[in-house]
């Protein structure tokens, strides 16, 4: 049955060049990794290492259920505190993914008399908040500030939740934070911005939000992921206090899920603080990108990701595969994965890589991709 079923599918994906494996990684592999989203070059550092086994060794290996039942760590309480000291916000509250962490404050917020407006290029997670959030959802074109002030002053819902990345994952280019969270607040909306790819990167690792002096604001509402620049799993809501008492007793993702394991918050706390003590991490980050930019003729980066856009999947996947024999891995998106239909590599420029790296790494894309 599976097989008359999946297989014309799986055909049919063959045929576009958008067939998609996987590729178990060895521990001791040799390469220099721009695939990957270790911004800060913080998933092996030996004080993030040590703080997870520490924590196993304290905590033991789960958290043994659900935030409300028993897997409240003071770990979990530590890094919310210290998360929303350091982006400026009030309060904070740690999921167990950034993926689950928009899931639960779009659906916690959301309902017939809320609506969303997302921008086109916002992150798979945002889209399925929507889709599960039994809101009218408007998708607007992509960082368009004149459909989202028309969209929210038609609205007939007494609540409206605009939803942004700061700094896209895919193509790299930053929203324009403080003419959103303006136009949000003219029309009596709330600014959901995912700093996914903004903490640990942007705003000397604070993020765009604070970056733009707009944390802390009652209006302008944070997720992130723990997963990227924090070298860990995990990701949290930033925002008022009043918001996280709403999420705890009303996001379905935080109520009903195991909470994030002890050793994912004690990583993520020892990377808070490496960030916080190594302010020249974040300014790293931008030089690489930008030499990856150059070398690749493409638009520099406000971030850590460079987009480099390719004629088709096919074209996509042959040049990552000659960058891999060559000893560089770069990322490869392709449909549905890419907001406008292009198909790209995707680099990311990380804060560990040394000078002679990104030399060889330039030289070997760059020469990939013509
Ligand atoms: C913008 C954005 N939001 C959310 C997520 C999901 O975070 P997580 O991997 O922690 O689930 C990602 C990527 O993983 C992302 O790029």
């Amino acid at each position: 049955m599976l097989e008359d079923w999946l297989a014309p599918k799986a055909a049919a994906l063959e045929s576009r060049g958008l067939t998609r494996r996987l590729r178990p990684r060895p521990a001791d592999e040799v390469l220099i990794d721009l695939a990957g989203n270790d911004y800060l070059g913080l998933a092996r550092d030996p004080r993030v290492v040590e703080a997870a086994v520490a924590a196993v060794r304290e905590w033991g290996t789960g958290s043994t259920a659900s935030r409300l039942v028993t897997g409240t760590t003071e770990l979990h309480a530590e890094l919310e505190s210290e998360l929303a000291a350091y982006t400026g916000h009030e309060a904070g509250l740690v999921f167990s993914s950034g993926y689950l962490a928009n899931l639960g404050i779009i659906t916690a917020l959301g309902g017939p008399g809320t609506l969303l407006v997302s921008d086109e290029h916002v992150h798979a997670s945002i889209v399925d908040a929507c889709r599960l959030a039994r809101s009218r959802v408007e998708v607007v074109p992509h960082s368009d500030l004149d459909s989202i002030g028309k969209v929210l002053a038609e609205r007939k819902e007494p609540h409206a939740i605009v939803l942004v990345e700061s700094v896209y994952s895919v193509l790299g280019d930053a929203a324009p934070l403080e003419a959103l969270a303006a136009l949000a607040l003219k029309h009596n909306a709330l600014l959901l911005v995912d700093e996914a790819h903004g903490l640990g990167v942007t705003g000397n690792g604070r993020g765009s939000v604070a970056a733009a002096d707009l944390a802390g604001l009652d209006h302008v509402l944070v997720t992130m992921t723990l997963s990227k620049a924090m070298a860990s799993q995990g990701g949290a809501v930033l925002g008022p206090t009043i918001l996280r008492d709403h999420l705890i007793n009303r996001a379905r993702p935080f109520i009903f899920d195991t909470a994030l394991n002890p050793a994912a918050c004690a990583a993520a706390l020892a990377a808070l603080r490496i960030l916080q003590g190594e302010p020249a991490r974040p300014r790293r980050i931008h030089e690489t990108a930008a030499r990856l930019a150059e070398a690749c003729e493409v638009m520099p980066s406000s971030g850590a990701v460079v987009s480099v856009p390719m004629p088709g999947p096919r074209e996509a996947v042959a040049a990552a595969e000659v960058c891999l024999a060559a000893g560089v891995r770069v990322g490869v998106f392709r449909p549905p994965s890419v907001p406008d239909g292009i198909s790209r590599l995707r680099l990311t420029a990380r804060a560990d890589l040394s000078t002679a790296d990104v030399d060889r790494a330039c030289a070997i894309i760059s020469s990939a991709i013509r």
